[in-house]
């Protein structure tokens, strides 16, 4: 008898970009960036670092279950009810939750091909049918989703803005979309750069209107600096997350997630240099790519996406950069062989990594 079922042997690995200290070690560099995996360079906000440590002797306790003190500090700052507000360990924590909680054996799942790659390892592990939709022009391509639709459809999950892509779905496409989609299908909005996208006049910034079959995920492991911590959030009906916190492991977030996440909504000076910073770096980077002559998709987010001729070019140019001091990310296990993904970092690692990128150009002129 096999160990695991099929759709479980045939997942690949999940790998993320490599560690700073791995690069170092490996390679003898005495400096790396590592902009790989749209983290938050400026470090933790400063006011969760303080009650963070200031937590730390009551560790011996299990963190409070229902999460009452940030989650009731999350419905405050959204105009929701306590009842409308679920933690986890990250967003994909509520993610694995979701699907471990809605899903009758026949359900079906519709999302896009090469978006999220931690959706689509959920997904793919759920073992139910996933109609994963191709994208047109490196963005959702919604009405390619809705017309997956059918008497199974159960989850529908988007990404907005898009990881890796960085694009946007505007609200009127939303709203076209949304009215095709029927009441009783579940669809999980991943705001997971929503601080980022905001301030897009269109972005459907989904707590502006709730939708009672829409669940929206947050997280703070961009904006507000906390991936190591694993600490997310979401919103949604009542009935939703009364059914999510049955299926959820009750002590998680821990307690020094909860009270840096706590702390870092109160941190609106590091949210708002955050967003400074990731803007100016932007501009610097669509600058500096035109010229030199490197395509970059429009990006929402704190990641820029580059295009590169090739798959070949692409595995070439990120090696370099590697071995440079620069760790961004190949997307070839995302499903797009020739981008490579830039996370935004403080102006000094933009600095170098265009320095790199122009030194690559120019050595090997042909990428060869
Ligand atoms: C679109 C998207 N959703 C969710 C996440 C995961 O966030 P968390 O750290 O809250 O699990 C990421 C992280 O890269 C992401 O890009």
């Amino acid at each position: 008898m096999a160990l695991v079922p099929s759709y479980i042997q045939d997942l690949a690995n999940y790998i993320p970009g490599k560690p700073i200290e791995e690069v170092q070690r490996e390679l003898g560099l005495d400096h790396v960036d590592k902009l790989a995996s749209n983290e938050n360079s400026l470090g933790p906000s400063p006011k969760s670092i303080q009650a963070m440590a200031k937590s730390l002797s009551g560790l011996h306790r299990y963190p409070d279950v229902s999460g009452y003190q940030l989650r009731t500090k999350l419905a405050n700052r959204f105009d929701v009810k306590i009842e409308n507000v679920i933690l986890g360990a990250g967003s994909e924590g509520i993610m694995s939750t979701i699907i471990r909680t809605f899903l009758f054996s026949d359900d079906e799942l519709v999302s896009a091909a090469n978006s999220f790659i931690g959706f689509r390892v959920l997904a793919n592990a759920s073992g139910r049918r996933v109609h994963w939709v191709p994208m047109k022009n490196y963005r959702y391509n919604l009405e390619g989703m809705a017309n997956k639709i059918n008497d199974y459809t159960k989850i529908i999950y988007i990404a907005n803005p898009d990881n890796p892509m960085g694009t946007y779905i505007p609200r009127k496409e939303f709203d076209e979309f949304y009215a095709h989609v029927p009441k009783r299908v579940l669809i999980i909005l991943d705001e997971a750069y929503y601080e980022f996208a905001q301030a897009k006049k269109d972005y459907p910034d989904s707590m502006t209107y709730r939708y009672d079959n829409v669940i929206t995920l947050r997280t703070f492991s961009k904006a507000y600096g906390l991936a190591g911590l694993r600490i997310g959030y979401g919103f949604a009906h009542d009935e939703l997350i009364r059914n999510l916190n049955k299926v959820k492991e009750p002590f998680s977030p821990s307690l020094i997630a909860l009270t840096a996440g706590s702390a870092a909504m109160d941190d609106e000076d590091f949210l708002q240099q955050t967003l400074n910073v990731n803007t100016e770096g932007y501009t610097y980077y669509k600058e500096q790519l035109t010229q030199l002559g490197i395509q970059w998709i429009p990006s929402v987010a704190n990641f820029i996406t580059t295009v590169w001729d090739s798959d070949d070019q692409a595995q070439m140019v990120t090696q370099s950069l590697l071995k440079k001091g620069v760790i961004v990310r190949h997307l070839k296990a995302f499903g797009w062989p020739n981008c490579i993904r830039i996370s935004i970092g403080l102006e000094k690692e933009n600095e170098r990594c265009i320095k790199a990128l122009r030194s690559i150009l120019n050595i090997q002129g042909s990428y060869e």
